[in-house]
């Protein structure tokens, strides 16, 4: 049950964490969209509310303390506090790297790491306050490791890191933290691969089919659950079993 929970979902106007967002809506709770993007975000506030769902739109950019700790002020003042959070918001700069600088580095690590650090810092105390909380990470199967793909895995990586050690500080105070980990999923990004490189990326994958972003929205929207309580420090693989492979 979501039911009247507040979740705030950062990098919510696109992709996984809007269809997220919609999810987590027609379950009845009330979300807030987080995103840099002004106009995505406006209209996706437009989009949920136009179908009858409680939403609050947030432009803040997650990399930045002072605009995290504003936007948690604004949630926190129009709604009754923030119950769940989902770090959901990220980037990729990839390449071998002889062809990556200090800024892709920067950029990648700040974004999914940093972000999601600066959100769950802004966040806890609230939720421990409560003895109720969720934080949900969504990191990548790339955190096992990709070709081309230090700053992105590495950041990844950190997640799953960052969601253990909250896992063991919180967990006494009601508070769960869990990381899921989306292997290949239908974006619009996909779309643009060449087709070679699709059939490539397909012959991998166990289930012989892409995700969709709505396999991301029901894991998440169950780790939200109260029921989930005894599930924490796990990260959870919704990546149709590519996660088993070696290469
Ligand atoms: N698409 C995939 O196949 C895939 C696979 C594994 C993991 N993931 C992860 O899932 C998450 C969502 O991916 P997606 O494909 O839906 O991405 P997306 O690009 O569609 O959406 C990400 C959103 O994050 C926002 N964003 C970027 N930087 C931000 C910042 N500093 N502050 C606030 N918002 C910011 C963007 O504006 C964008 O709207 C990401 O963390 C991504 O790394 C995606």
């Amino acid at each position: 049950m979501i039911e009247n929970r507040v979740v705030l979902i950062t990098g919510s106007a696109s992709g996984m964490g809007r269809d997220t967002a919609f999810a987590m809506a027609a379950a009845g709770a009330k979300v807030v969209i987080n995103d840099i993007n002004e106009e995505k975000v406006v209209q996706t506030v437009e989009e949920l509310k136009a179908q009858g769902y409680e939403a609050l739109g947030v432009v803040a950019n997650i990399c930045d303390r002072a605009s995290v700790e504003d936007m948690v002020g604004t949630v926190t003042s129009e709604f009754s506090g923030i119950d769940i959070l989902v770090n959901n918001a990220g980037m990729e700069r990839a390449g071998p790297i002889r062809n990556l600088s200090e800024e892709d580095w920067d950029i990648t690590i700040n974004v999914n790491l940093k972000g999601a650090f600066l959100c769950t810092k802004a966040v806890h105390s609230q939720m421990v306050k409560k003895g109720f909380g969720r934080i949900i990470n969504i990191a990548s199967r790339a955190w096992l490791g990709g070709s081309g793909q230090a700053p992105y895995s590495s950041a990844k990586a950190g997640m799953v890191g960052l969601t253990r050690s909250i896992a063991l500080e919180l967990g006494k105070y009601g508070v769960t933290s869990n990381c899921i980990a989306p292997g290949l999923i239908h974006t619009p990004m996909w779309d643009e691969l060449e087709e070679k490189t699709r059939k490539y990326l397909l012959s991998k994958q166990p289930t012989g089919k892409l995700g969709e972003t709505r396999d991301i929205a029901n894991a998440v929207c169950f780790l939200a659950t109260e029921e989930s309580s005894f599930i924490t420090g796990q990260v959870l693989y919704v990546c149709g079993g590519r996660s088993l492979c070696a290469s």
